[in-house]
């Protein structure tokens, strides 16, 4: 199928676009910044904002795909220091996204969340993947409200017009494969998030089970390798709902 990506250049699409090649797909990417890395089989690459609704309604439209996979996230280094481009980008963008897709006439929608935003910050127990939320009052909180805001969109579009819409709420990505992060820190000496951790292969399978899913309606589930993980998060009806194998559990690096 044709596959609409957004936030197509960054580090976490890069094995995303490979894989969907592999399994067939032809990619449509769209990002602020060109392509950094080769991706073969891809039909076009549009430069665009997300927050810019006329060029990605234009981008949609003139792609005409039969699913979206949606990254594209505020990253600059100083964006959320105010409110203004985390809304712009994370919330209103996505409602961009979402509502170019429909008009498009698009049936499937992939949106890429984050889970640790729902950890709880008190009290224990696991988390299930469509249970409700409280938000961190801490530093983190902008970007965990935009990201728990791009699921309300999420869920609206579903139930209003019938979209079919996953939601992968992914751990911290890093890359399993070579043992790096995305600003390539080896991982043994990487503290942040550490039990949390997905790699960002397994993601991009993660994205092609969800594209291949048969079910109507909003469906969400967590994506986070680390066996860790499984102390907080319904990790099991994620392998057998969406029927993904993870490759790597990153067992050496908790103890
Ligand atoms: N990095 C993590 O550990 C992590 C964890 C959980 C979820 N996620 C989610 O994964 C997705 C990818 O995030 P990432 O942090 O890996 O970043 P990334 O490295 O994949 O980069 C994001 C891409 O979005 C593009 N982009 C930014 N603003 C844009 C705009 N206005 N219009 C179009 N493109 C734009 C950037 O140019 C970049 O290529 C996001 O939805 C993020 O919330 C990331």
């Amino acid at each position: 199928m044709n596959v609409f990506v957004t936030g197509a250049s960054g580090w976490t699409a890069a094995p995303l676009l490979e894989a969907l090649h592999l399994a067939g797909h032809s990619v449509i990417g769209f990002d602020l910044a060109p392509l950094s890395f080769a991706a073969p089989g891809l039909l076009a690459h549009h430069l665009g904002d997300i927050a810019n609704f006329k060029s990605v309604r234009v981008a949609i439209e003139d792609a005409s795909p039969e699913a979206v996979i949606h990254l594209a996230i505020a990253i600059g280094e100083n964006d959320y220091l105010e409110p203004g481009r985390p809304f712009a980008v994370n919330v209103q963008g996505t409602y961009h996204v979402f509502e170019a897709a429909r008009q498009a006439g698009v049936r499937k929608f992939v949106l890429i969340s984050s889970a640790p935003v729902h950890l709880p910050q008190s009290g224990s127990g696991i988390r299930a993947a469509e249970a409700s939320w409280e938000s961190s009052p801490r530093e983190d909180h902008l970007y965990d409200l935009t990201k728990r805001l791009q699921e309300t969109i999420a869920r609206d579009f579903s139930a209003t017009f019938g979209l079919e819409v996953v939601v992968l709420r992914a751990g911290h990505i890093v890359d399993g494969q070579t043992d790096r992060d995305a600003k390539s820190r080896d991982l043994a000496d990487l503290q942040y998030c550490r039990g949390g951790w997905v790699c960002r292969h397994d993601l991009a399978q993660a994205c092609l089970l969800a594209l291949g899913l048969d079910k109507p309606g909003y469906t969400a589930f967590h994506i986070i390798g680390a066996s860790e993980a499984r102390r907080y998060f319904d990790i099991d009806r994620t392998e057998k709902m969406l029927g993904l194998k993870f490759t790597n559990r990153f067992e050496n690096y908790f103890p």
